[in-house]
């Protein structure tokens, strides 16, 4: 029986190759945040000559990037990437992700959005039929904490301040439970709607791209 973490080593190897045949010196590649990237970025690392850098979306992952010898680019001097990378809390039949465990939400979803490809590397326990077991997190601005709560009430969250917390953009966390999340694109929009919102940890609207599930039996890719 493997481990929760041999089988995040396995999907972390697995998204290595299943990136490699495509790299360039020329490729900027998107790396994500978590412990399942944390092994990713280390698969990476003896094949940093091989492309020409990447851009992080935080700087938990740049610092252990730079530690590996690959080059962190600022996403304002790249024009595109091929693959963003990343891992994810829950992630549905149609690719819709819970993410922001980490906290790195909103850089996370905007390195995203200029990748060719969103590559979500999990493990199984992971995947489910409906999100939102896992807490949903909200980043907001720090004025705005208690209207936008107030506003997740009445869509049937309940938010809870993620305690001693500052994302990389100097902003708070809220973490919703309890909301029904039938519609996952909808309530995406409905939340990045409530002024205060920085990003909501919901990727429905762009969803991931490829799956690369790590089981028992080995590395699944949907796609
Ligand atoms: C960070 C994230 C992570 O991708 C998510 O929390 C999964 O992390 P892990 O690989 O440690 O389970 O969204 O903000």
């Amino acid at each position: 029986m493997l481990t929760q973490n041999e089988l995040k080593q396995n999907v972390a190897q697995a998204a290595v190759e299943y990136v490699l045949p495509f790299l360039t010196p020329d490729t900027i590649l998107g790396v994500g945040t978590g412990s399942t990237v944390d092994i990713f970025i280390d698969c990476l690392g003896p094949h940093r000559s091989r492309f020409r850098g990447a851009v992080s979306s935080s700087e938990r992952s740049s610092a252990r990037m730079a530690a590996l010898g690959i080059q962190v680019f600022d996403l304002n001097d790249v024009q595109g990437m091929p693959f963003y990378i990343d891992g994810a809390d829950e992630i549905d039949h149609g690719f819709s992700m819970i993410k922001g465990g980490g906290g790195a939400l909103t850089r996370e979803k905007i390195v995203a959005s200029v990748a060719d490809q969103f590559v979500c590397i999990v493990d199984e326990s992971k995947r489910v039929d409906c999100l939102g077991t896992f807490p949903l997190p909200v980043e907001v601005i720090p004025m705005a904490r208690e209207s936008v709560s107030r506003q997740l009430a009445q869509l049937g969250g309940k938010p809870a301040l993620r305690t001693d917390f500052v994302t990389d953009n100097d902003c708070q966390i809220l973490n919703v439970s309890g909301l029904a999340i039938s519609d996952p694109s909808q309530m995406e929009a409905r939340i990045n709607n409530i002024p205060g919102v920085v990003s909501c940890g919901l990727f429905a609207i762009a969803g991931a791209d490829v799956v690369l599930v790590s089981t028992q039996d080995g590395v699944l890719r949907m796609e």
